[in-house]
């Protein structure tokens, strides 16, 4: 897979790529990260990228020609499945929606910044709008960082055990049953006795049924 991020703040998009998984899925070449600067494709000399809102308000917007030069710049290299803008009135992330878009080849994700971006980007290039909760942050890039992220683990042979994404929480609609490691007994709190007990079908079953009971106490909702 190879994902394109447009940001006018590429800075905030450094670090999140630089450690652990999304580290080693890059390293391993099951993924390439490609950040761009929106401003490096400014049409006009002061690397302008945004500008006043017609009609007036507060908040200043990101241009049309800036993003689009950008986005055409990649699309004359390659085709794209998505051009996602990460906004917080877009579809909200779930794991079926990461789990869809983790199955594609190349995507690019937009990241709004100020007010957002003018609607003919949105009208023109964006195929996906995706909101990760419904708050606003001051840009899309934590937000694009955290869609990477969900869509990224999913991608085979990224997780060192295959089955571990299978059986994260929300996968079959539950939530994670509870886990414990070493030690055994920390100040008299002990850890189910079935999980030492060495019996795998019990220690499944335990686990399945622990799953259900915690998704109707905490999340009702997903059943
Ligand atoms: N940009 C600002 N807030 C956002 C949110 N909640 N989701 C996605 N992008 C955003």
């Amino acid at each position: 897979m190879r994902i394109d991020i447009l940001s006018v703040v590429p800075e905030l998009l450094a670090s999140p790529f630089e450690a652990s998984i999304l580290k080693r899925a890059q390293d391993a070449k099951r993924v390439e990260v490609h950040v761009h600067n929106i401003r490096d494709y400014s049409t006009n000399n002061y690397k302008q990228v945004d500008d006043y809102p017609y009609g007036g308000g507060a908040g200043m917007v990101l241009m049309i020609e800036p993003i689009a030069k950008c986005i055409e710049s990649l699309k004359a290299d390659r085709k794209y499945d998505a051009i996602l803008y990460m906004t917080p009135d877009g579809q909200q992330l779930n794991q079926s929606i990461a789990n869809r878009f983790s199955l594609l080849n190349n995507i690019i994700i937009l990241c709004g910044h100020y007010k957002g971006v003018d609607q003919r980007v949105r009208d023109l290039f964006v195929t996906h709008e995706i909101s990760v909760g419904d708050y606003v942050l001051s840009g899309g890039e934590l937000a694009a960082a955290v869609f990477s992220d969900a869509i990224i683990r999913l991608i085979p042979g990224v997780l060192g055990n295959e089955t571990s994404a299978l059986t994260d929480s929300f996968q079959d609609n539950l939530l994670a049953p509870p886990i414990y490691t070493r030690p055994a007994d920390y100040n008299g709190h002990k850890v189910p006795d079935i999980l030492t007990s060495g019996n795998t079908p019990k220690v499944e079953e335990w686990r399945e049924q622990q799953a259900v009971e915690r998704t109707k106490k905490l999340r009702p909702d997903l059943l």
